[in-house]
């Protein structure tokens, strides 16, 4: 940590004094790391004029979701909810952030059934009664990103599937109920999979959340398969999204070879996932986006 002196200006940018800002707030941190915790850096706390911001954007990701939920069913394609979403999302003034994101070429992420995540929306992908689908949707608006998805059944679903979906639903409100200032990020994760463990299911060990708000994916890494007493400490600032994918068989996967892109289970089993992007508070969290 740089040294500072107690009345510089605050790293924040507040304005305000170093020790009437976060000094008390640098002490903690301090006190966990050398009880052998890993803290976050400064750049990872957000500023109440970048929550501000990052709000906004969070708030066009869920008014897209809702559009979406309210038109998704039966015979639509994924392509048609990469056009509701492209033009939901710009209708807005915002940015579908995975268009062209490191070569993604479409505006949303669209996952059937054993597609575990970055489904590419298609003309050929209509969806039936029975599927299960995860639309994942991420804005950038005036550069700040909110990231987060939800899953939904189309028309009658089997009731191992609607159980896969409520029980992985269940999960993030798991990993909500745990996420506390100066709590640690893998007793969070510990708790997103043992709901999931419980209920017979896997959760995928090599992808998860991430840090967002002023890039789409930022520090640190957010595992939901993690042991209690681990990971980072959650400092009020902080903002990641939580967004496990559940299973219903494997949690092993293959990466398709053409797009290189889109992620289905082994063993053609399906997955689930919902995201949601929070803000760690003085008191608990705040819902940024879902
Ligand atoms: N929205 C995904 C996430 O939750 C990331 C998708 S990357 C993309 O992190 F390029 F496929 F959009
Ligand atoms: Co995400």
């Amino acid at each position: 940590m740089e040294t500072i002196g107690r009345n510089d200006a605050c790293w924040c940018g507040s304005g305000k004094k170093y020790k009437k800002c976060h000094c008390q707030f640098d002490e903690k941190l301090k006190e966990l790391q050398q009880e052998g915790h890993i803290i976050p850096s400064h750049d990872m706390i957000k500023t109440p004029e970048q929550i501000e911001k990052i709000k906004e954007s969070g708030k066009i990701n869920i008014a897209v979701l809702d559009y979406v939920a309210e038109h998704i069913k039966a015979g639509v394609t994924t392509q048609q909810i990469d056009d509701w979403v492209y033009e939901q999302t710009t209708s807005r003034g915002a940015i579908p952030a995975p268009l062209n994101y490191e070569g993604f070429p479409k505006s949303v992420c669209t996952s059937v059934n054993d597609q575990v995540c970055h489904g590419i929306p298609s003309e050929d992908v209509v969806l039936q009664e029975g599927d299960i689908i995860n639309v994942d949707v991420s804005t950038i608006y005036h550069g700040y990103f909110s990231d987060s998805s939800r899953m939904f059944c189309i028309g009658e679903v089997s009731k191992e599937k609607k159980k896969l979906v409520d029980v992985t639903k269940e999960c993030v409100e798991i990993g909500l109920k745990n996420v506390k200032p100066w709590g640690l990020l893998g007793d969070m994760g510990h708790a997103v999979h043992m709901h999931a463990v419980e209920n017979g299911y896997t959760v995928v060990k090599e992808i998860g959340g991430h840090g967002v708000g002023l890039q789409f994916h930022e520090d640190p890494y957010v595992s939901y398969v993690s042991e209690p007493g681990t990971g980072m400490v959650m400092a009020p600032g902080m903002m990641f999204t939580i967004e496990p994918m559940v299973n219903m068989g494997t949690d092993e996967f293959y990466v398709d070879e053409v797009d290189e892109w889109q992620i289905y289970t082994d063993d053609g089993q399906p997955s689930a996932q919902w995201e949601v992007q929070v803000l760690v508070t003085e008191d608990g969290y705040e819902l940024i986006a879902y």
